[in-house]
């Protein structure tokens, strides 16, 4: 087995550092001359036109996937998306009609609460895209149109390149709805897929200066808490940041949307608390960039370590920092495939310090085929 892991201590650090050809093989062959073809969206364009709501459904790692890129979706295309953790879905009289597009992302393509949430939405007339990995899954066979994500079989329990491979995936989703249904105009499509199509260069450059948080890992390996914040799709990001901490680690870890933290998680804080912030970048949306770094002056002032995920040249943070991990420049709603990056690693070197069984955690199985 040891061949096989390619020389690093688990699948989990093999496929995190496989990520950038990941992200590679999801876009390839996708994008011609700057317009998307997905010869696999089988659903008829006509029906797409009339798509009013979109319903992600989807269980852990891909549930936050799916949190990404409703923002994308929206923006992009201007229909509301939800999303819901298709074990909640089913169970609450969704509302749900032919006008539906459910967008199932599932790695296994097994997961029985996906399966079923699936179900539920066809016996509503609503139409299914499946965001999968494993090639012939039930979810893709019963689906009206499959996505594959192409990233190659994922070993570790906890799921890291399949969940940029689905991000990456979705992005394609809502560049072609807004494609055929004229939300955006072609070249703006065309910049877009530039831009996405440099994100596996620059994912390479986040795992090349991985050093520093192998280092942080190693350092904090007896935490015993450790806060995400994030907002925006920073937020998600802080989700996932938490759920493979706790996946892996087992070390108490909660995710938190950054302006939430006045309403209650601040008063977590105190002193020497780890507490991760995943800065959006200083030139994108109004004003996020000034507030998320409030609350990083806030965490600290209150005797928060602070470990702080920041974009290339972001001076803004520096005074407030315990430590800066630099990611790339690039658009705000690529900025996960980025962001994430710091994190999975902290979590699977942690968990390797502390002598844990990295690719086999504790109570939990790769596909939950029961509900
Ligand atoms: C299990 C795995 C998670 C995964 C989730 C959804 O809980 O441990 O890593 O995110 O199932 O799996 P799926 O195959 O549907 O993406």
């Amino acid at each position: 087995q040891g061949a096989q892991k390619g020389g690093y201590a688990s699948f989990m650090a093999k496929e995190i550092h496989e990520q950038a050809s990941a992200v590679a093989d999801t876009l390839r062959g996708r994008i011609e001359d700057g317009k998307l073809q997905l010869d696999e969206m089988k659903i008829d364009e006509a029906v797409l036109r009339t798509i009013d709501k979109i319903v992600v459904v989807a269980c852990g790692t891909a549930a936050n996937a799916g949190a990404v890129v409703k923002y994308a979706i929206e923006h992009w295309c201007r229909i509301p998306v939800e999303v819901e953790l298709a074990h909640e879905f089913r169970y609450r009289d969704p509302v749900v009609t032919e006008k539906t597009l459910v967008v199932a992302i599932s790695q296994s393509g097994e997961t029985m609460d996906t399966l079923m949430a699936v179900r539920h939405a066809q016996e509503q007339g609503a139409k299914v895209v499946a965001i999968c990995n494993t090639r012939g899954s039930t979810i893709p066979r019963e689906a009206d149109a499959a996505l594959y994500l192409h990233v190659g079989p994922e070993i570790a329990v906890a799921s890291t390149k399949a969940y940029l491979g689905q991000i990456a995936a979705c992005f394609l989703l809502g560049l072609f709805l807004a494609q055929v249904r004229g939300n955006l105009y072609p070249d703006e499509i065309a910049q877009q897929m530039e831009d996405l199509s440099a994100i596996p260069e620059k994912i390479q450059e986040v795992l090349d200066s991985s050093d520093q948080v192998e280092r942080l890992a190693l350092e904090m390996k007896d935490a015993t808490s450790v806060l995400f914040l994030g907002r925006h799709v920073g937020y998600p990001t802080a989700m996932e940041g938490a759920l493979k901490l706790k996946e892996i680690a087992y070390i108490h870890a909660e995710g938190f949307a950054a302006g939430e933290l006045k309403h209650g998680p601040i008063a977590l804080v105190d002193e020497g608390q780890p507490v991760f912030v995943i800065v959006p970048s200083p030139g994108g949306r109004d004003s996020l960039h000034s507030k998320v770094v409030s609350n990083i002056q806030e965490v600290r002032a209150r005797g928060a370590r602070t470990l702080v995920i920041a974009e290339e040249g972001d001076e803004a943070v520096l005074p407030y920092a315990d430590e800066v991990i630099r990611y790339p420049r690039t658009r705000a709603l690529f900025a996960p495939l980025l962001t994430v990056i710091p994190l999975q690693i902290f979590s699977c070197e942690l968990a390797t310090a502390k002598g844990l069984d990295v690719d086999q955690p504790r109570n939990l199985a790769k596909s939950v085929t029961v509900e």
